[in-house]
């Protein structure tokens, strides 16, 4: 059997090397990427003489990302922009580094610690939803403020308060400003007189001074508070003892104060939309929690109780990933993929919002939000790797289990306590920012169940 290689894959001609599409891909990433699927499952393209291939077909995403782990490092634009920002936290480094900071922090992100927040997590969110009226309500600024508020009082036992506001504009601009500097081949350095850059220098002062604040208040107080960054600070590598440096602490705390909060909030705000605009899948997730809770306030062990729900949840993630594309990889030496040999340093793409919509993996409907697809005895099992979210092979999601515990509390506290209508006839148009979120935001019509 012959073995093709990168040369005999489907590709777009080449012109300009390359530069319209990064100019096409800073305008509407998801439609490059779709173009590509039209090719095939491993179509390739060049830009600025780098090889790349796209990888549409489950099984090559599960040979690639789980089997091949080990040829894969991260494509050094997405580390090269976040880095500025997250340091050499986990989400950035590579190798041995890598692996002790990922060994370390897995300790404080099991399913057992992360049920230890679940109290912290619905404090924040009955404080965040007692300050909703009723009426039209701006979504995508109530999910913002209440997951920072989860990963402030998780981190540092204190609530964002008054900073809130300041700070979920910063990381705005900061993820918007991430998303632009992504396509060019190059970072210009912040001080030059450019659009944008003296809004992203303010942007990152402001959480700069926030978290530095937190973290060195901590280490003059010595005190030995449990909450993450107490545990930060007490984490030992099981070979070797050693603690992570401060720097790497400080690292760590902004990257789950960063990865942390806009994903879930960017979860919790596609499912809001969905439940508004499907209201028997809206009883039925009530009635759920109205069953299981009986009122009260949810707890870790509550949220596997609620399949239904979690079925939402998931479905919500389905239609819209908050992770929707480049989960791109270097490859560091040849592998084969399906059959065909891609050299050394070949780009590796792989896009969530492609694999989850495409009708052969998802056959009943694939663009229809249906959450009985995530029920036990479902009609159609979904492929392995057809269905991911939370990214997969060893550089999956650290924050899995702390993301689907704290959406999962605050949506059962959500429903427990309003009822969510759209406020317009138009459906939300997702669009790519560092996350997939609604072009215009997203405003829903919220009727507490009192007074409905
Ligand atoms: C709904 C919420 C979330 C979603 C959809 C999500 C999604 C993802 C995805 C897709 C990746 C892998 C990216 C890749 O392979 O290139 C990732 C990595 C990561 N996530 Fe999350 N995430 C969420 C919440 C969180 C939370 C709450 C935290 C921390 C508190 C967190 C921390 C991280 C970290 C540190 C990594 C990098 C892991 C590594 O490279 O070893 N995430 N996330």
């Amino acid at each position: 059997m012959t073995t093709l290689t990168w040369n005999d894959l489907p590709g777009h001609p080449t012109r300009w090397w390359g530069i319209p599409v990064l100019a096409a891909m800073r305008r509407d990433y998801l439609a490059v990427i779709s173009a590509q699927r039209s090719l095939g499952d491993l179509p390739r393209q060049t830009i600025l003489g780098e090889r790349g291939v796209d990888v549409f077909d489950p099984e090559l995403v599960r040979e690639v990302m789980v089997d091949h782990a080990d040829a894969l490092i991260r494509w050094a634009r997405g580390p090269e922009v976040f880095s500025q920002l997250m340091g050499q936290s986990v989400l950035v480094t590579e190798g041995p580094t890598w692996q002790r900071q990922r060994r370390m922090l897995m300790q404080a992100f099991t399913p057992r610690r992360v049920a230890g927040y679940a109290a912290l997590m619905t404090d924040a969110a009955a404080a965040g939803l007692a300050g909703v009226q009723d009426g039209e309500v701006a979504m995508d600024t109530l999910f913002s403020h209440l997951t920072m508020d989860v990963i402030s009082r998780t981190l540092f036992s204190t609530p964002i308060g008054a900073d809130t506001a300041a700070a979920a504009h910063a990381v705005q601009v900061l993820s918007e400003t991430a998303l632009a500097e992504m396509f060019w081949p190059f970072t210009l350095p912040d001080w030059l007189p450019l659009p944008g850059k003296a809004a992203k220098r303010r942007a990152s002062r402001l959480i700069h001074g926030l978290l530095g604040g937190h973290v060195n208040a901590r280490r003059a107080s010595g005190d030995g508070t449990p909450d993450l960054l107490g545990m930060l600070m007490a984490l030992r590598d099981e070979a070797t003892g050693e603690a992570l440096s401060p720097q790497e602490v400080y690292d760590q705390c902004m990257v789950s104060f960063q990865a942390g909060h806009e994903t879930s909030a960017t979860a919790l705000l596609w499912w809001s939309w969905l439940l508004a605009a499907h209201p028997e899948a809206q009883a039925r997730a009530r009635t759920e929690v109205d069953a299981v809770l009986a009122g009260r306030v949810p707890t870790a062990d509550d949220s596997g109780a609620m399949p239904f729900l979690s079925a939402t949840l998931k479905e919500a993630m389905r239609l819209y990933p908050p992770v929707a594309a480049i989960m791109t990889r270097r490859l560091t030496r040849e592998i084969t993929l399906g059959g065909v040999r891609l050299p050394a340093r070949t780009l590796v793409r792989v896009t969530p919002w492609l694999l989850h919509r495409d009708p052969r993996w998802w056959p009943d409907a694939p663009l229809a939000f249906k959450p009985e697809r995530f029920m036990p005895g479902a009609a159609h099992e979904i492929p392995r790797g057809a269905y991911i979210p939370f990214g997969l092979g060893p550089r999956v999601c650290l924050g899995q289990h702390f993301a689907v515990l704290e959406m999962t509390l605050i949506a059962a506290l959500l429903l427990q306590r309003f009822e969510l209508s759209p406020a317009g006839n138009e459906a939300p148009k997702p669009r790519m920012a560092v996350t997939l979120r609604p072009e215009s935001g997203l405003t829903l019509r919220l009727t507490s169940r009192r007074a409905a």
